[in-house]
């Protein structure tokens, strides 16, 4: 097959790297891809963004399958326009991705079908937010802009008045833009997370599979939220229980929810979750992989990834046996200095060829230099990755492995998995 992979990021990296063990790729381009990607298939210099170019590039280049790594295509529309040229994809059309990309509509879907999620209330005016948070009990609520943000429109805010000042800075302020103009009032809850991502065909939910992510900048959750500085799989609370919980609570009600009601989802269905006391809750759906969970879920899919998204294209994942391996897997991100605010980029990065056996690196924000040589060109540069038997080998491989490669101002969490570590010890 000619497989046509949009983004360019860590998660697409891993992705690349999976769909090409398949005996059916043929022929890869990714657009517009990095260094990485670069290693295992053809980049075309087209923006993820520019939905119109990519469908002709797919149709230019004859793909048989478009895969899309990130959300924002989805929300624009590029699986609907790919679609209307007859281009098979895996990824859910916009009306499917709205589950990501307005956290109102997928709350009301959520309500409408009984699927466990925090108290909610949306609204459009500073007026009316203010009257509803003072009913609210005193204590923390969450406020959240609607729209997509980069994983930056969450709110915790700490009293009413503070819930009350983050609104108007999201209705009035320019901070989210669009995103900003309906804001959703959550009840805030408690517990440990956990991010659940299955394969959904419309119908067909997969096995599912958790990671957990790490969202803060710097170690011991303080700093600013980042797209991920680190994740590893399985979670220390993961149990078959919880998974057959999640999966029928969740995952089940979700996909025929969306199908019932006339958009049907395609693609990975990824819920971010909550362990309350009282069981688990959606905190948010995404419609894709996370990044940098990507980077630890692909090493444990043992099921190849091209003939699973060639199924979910055409409806026939019932056909497909998804099978995750039940290795442990860490991923630690090496990020530009100053990263998730001002950096510099065009740093050499070395050592890249030192990386020990057993650990892989997936490329996120990297470039090949006029030289030949790979150096940094965003936020995010690299996702240092190990799988082994257990989480312990996998944190100190992964770890091991990151010491070995350097580029200028680079930053990375220590503690990535030393929780899940801790928990396996005791
Ligand atoms: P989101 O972008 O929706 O994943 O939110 C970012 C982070 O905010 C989540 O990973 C949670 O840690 C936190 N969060 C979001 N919603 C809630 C909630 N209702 N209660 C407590 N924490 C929340
Ligand atoms: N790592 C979180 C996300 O991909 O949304």
């Amino acid at each position: 097959m000619r497989v046509l992979l949009v983004g360019s990021g860590g998660r697409e990296h891993a992705m690349a790297w999976a769909l090409c063990k398949s005996p059916l790729m043929d022929e890869l381009l990714i657009a517009p891809g990095n260094a990485g990607t670069a290693g295992l298939g053809e980049n075309v210099p087209v923006s993820d963004a520019d939905v119109p170019g990519i469908v002709s590039l797919a149709r230019d280049r004859s793909v048989d399958l478009v895969v899309v790594g990130p959300e924002v295509p989805l929300a624009n529309g590029l699986a609907d326009a790919l679609g209307d040229a007859d281009i098979k994809v895996f990824g859910p059309t916009r009306a499917a991705a709205r589950i990501e990309s307005s956290k109102s509509w997928a709350k009301r879907l959520m309500a409408r079908h009984g699927i466990p999620t925090a108290g909610f209330a949306t609204f459009q005016s500073i007026h009316e937010s203010l009257a509803h948070i003072d009913t609210l009990p005193e204590g923390p609520v969450v406020v959240k802009a609607d729209g997509l943000a980069a994983g930056k429109g969450v709110i915790i805010a700490e009293s009413r008045q503070q819930a009350g000042e983050a609104v108007a800075e999201m209705i009035h302020g320019q901070m989210f833009g669009e995103a900003g103009s309906t804001v959703v009032i959550e009840e805030c809850l408690d517990g440990p997370e956990v991010s659940v991502f299955a394969f959904v065909d419309g119908r067909t939910v997969s096995t599912e599979v958790a990671a957990c992510d790490y969202k803060r900048a710097y170690d011991g959750e303080k700093g600013p939220n980042t797209g991920g500085m680190g994740a590893y799989t399985p979670p220390e609370v993961w149990s078959p229980a919880l998974a057959a919980r999640i999966r029928a609570e969740v995952l089940e009600p979700t996909a025929a929810a969306m199908d019932a009601e006339g958009s049907p989802f395609r693609g990975i269905l990824y819920a971010g979750l909550m362990l309350t006391t009282t069981g688990p809750r959606v905190i948010e759906f995404n419609c894709r992989l996370g990044d940098p969970e990507a980077q630890v879920l692909m090493p444990r899919l043992d099921s190849d990834l091209l003939e699973i998204a060639s199924a979910v294209a055409s409806g026939r994942l019932s056909e497909i046996d998804v099978r995750w391996n039940d290795r442990a897997a860490v991923c630690v991100v090496m990020a530009s200095g100053g990263y998730p605010g001002t950096y510099v980029t065009g740093k050499p990065i070395t050592g890249l060829e030192n990386v020990p056996e057993g650990s892989r690196v997936f490329h996120a924000g990297t470039a090949v230099a006029d030289d030949g040589t790979i150096a940094t060109s965003g936020g995010r540069i690299l996702g240092v990755v190990a799988d082994a038997v257990d989480i312990a080998s996998a944190r100190s491989n992964a770890y091991d492995a990151i010491s070995t490669i350097t580029f200028e101002g680079a930053e990375y969490r220590t503690d990535i998995a030393a929780r899940a570590v801790d928990a396996a010890i005791r």
